[in-house]
């Protein structure tokens, strides 16, 4: 079955336990990447991907996430009255980036669960799922997009790959492929969340992007907690691949972790370097 996808699942209810103390009052989403918020980079990739509704599972500590993609019109006056005509030009451009719904996860049960909470608005349509996380850069090709058009060829679920060294598969879900049917497109028969690195099927570990195919939801309401004691995406997953095609890409581009204090930093430090007004601002700080 192909379909055009159209809806991007975000799940944003997370603590951010890894960014604390930041995060006990700031919602790690919204931590900069250089000059916007790192949630502001999946968003941007969906709608480049061609997706128009994006859905937020959100908790109560994100409501700045909710501020952030809306109209703030005592902002927006002040800097039109003030001729701050490029400011005031972003900041609207910013709330009609997307139609944007937010959907509360009331409990912080996991990955799967957060999915689960999209059903009412998906429906029975395939979805795209990005882990804001995983901020990838790919200007002329969104890494979303590349995974729609796998999605558009083959059919069926698509997840994004990598291959990772063996010190850091136990941060991932890791698939085990059948076989690679043509340049980076793997069959996925297998796969587990954050495996020790003896029992790992391979180093090819899942990526926060996913198209997912309406079925994993009915997988996900009888889900059990796996790995950390959550509801585990990659274990209903793992059931969809011995019902469904699903199928791994190994994308094109680049990917910032900025699920971890590190990685944010590096990935701030990197972009930065890359920016040609910031370059000299970071270099001359080093030196
Ligand atoms: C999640 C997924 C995992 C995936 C990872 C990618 O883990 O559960 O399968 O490999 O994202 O970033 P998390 O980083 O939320 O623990």
């Amino acid at each position: 079955m192909q379909s055009k996808i159209s809806k991007c699942v975000f799940p944003v209810a997370g603590l951010g336990t890894r960014f604390l103390p930041v995060t006990k009052e700031l919602a790690k989403e919204m931590l900069p990447l250089v000059n916007r918020p790192i949630i502001s980079y999946g968003v941007e990739e969906a709608i480049a991907s061609g997706c128009s509704e994006i859905i937020m599972i959100t908790g109560r500590a994100k409501r700045s996430i909710e501020n952030y993609f809306d109209r703030s019109f005592e902002l927006e006056e002040l800097l039109k009255s003030r001729g701050k005509t490029e400011l005031y030009e972003m900041m609207i451009k910013i709330s009609n980036m997307a139609e944007i719904l937010f959907i509360r996860q009331r409990e912080p049960l996991g990955l799967g669960h957060a999915v689960l909470c999209a059903e009412p608005v998906c429906g029975n349509e395939f979805f795209g799922v990005a882990l804001p996380d995983d901020v990838f850069i790919n200007e002329s090709d969104p890494v979303l997009a590349q995974l729609i058009k796998v999605h558009e060829k083959m059919g069926g679920s698509v997840i994004a790959l990598e291959e990772v060294e063996p010190e850091n598969v136990s941060r991932y879900g890791i698939v085990k492929s059948q076989f690679e049917i043509e340049n980076g497109i793997h069959k996925i028969i297998d796969m587990v969340e954050k495996p020790d690195v003896n029992d790992a099927p391979s180093n090819l570990a899942i990526m926060g992007r996913y198209i997912l195919s309406p079925s994993v939801f009915e997988i996900l309401k009888g889900q059990q907690a796996g790995a950390g004691g959550e509801i585990q995406l990659t274990d209903a997953l793992k059931t969809l691949c011995a019902q469904e095609p699903v199928w791994g890409f190994v994308y094109k581009g680049r990917r910032f972790d900025c699920g971890t204090q590190k990685g944010w930093l590096a990935a701030n430090v990197q972009l930065a370097l890359e920016d040609p007004e910031l370059r000299d601002v970071i270099l001359n700080a080093v030196k």
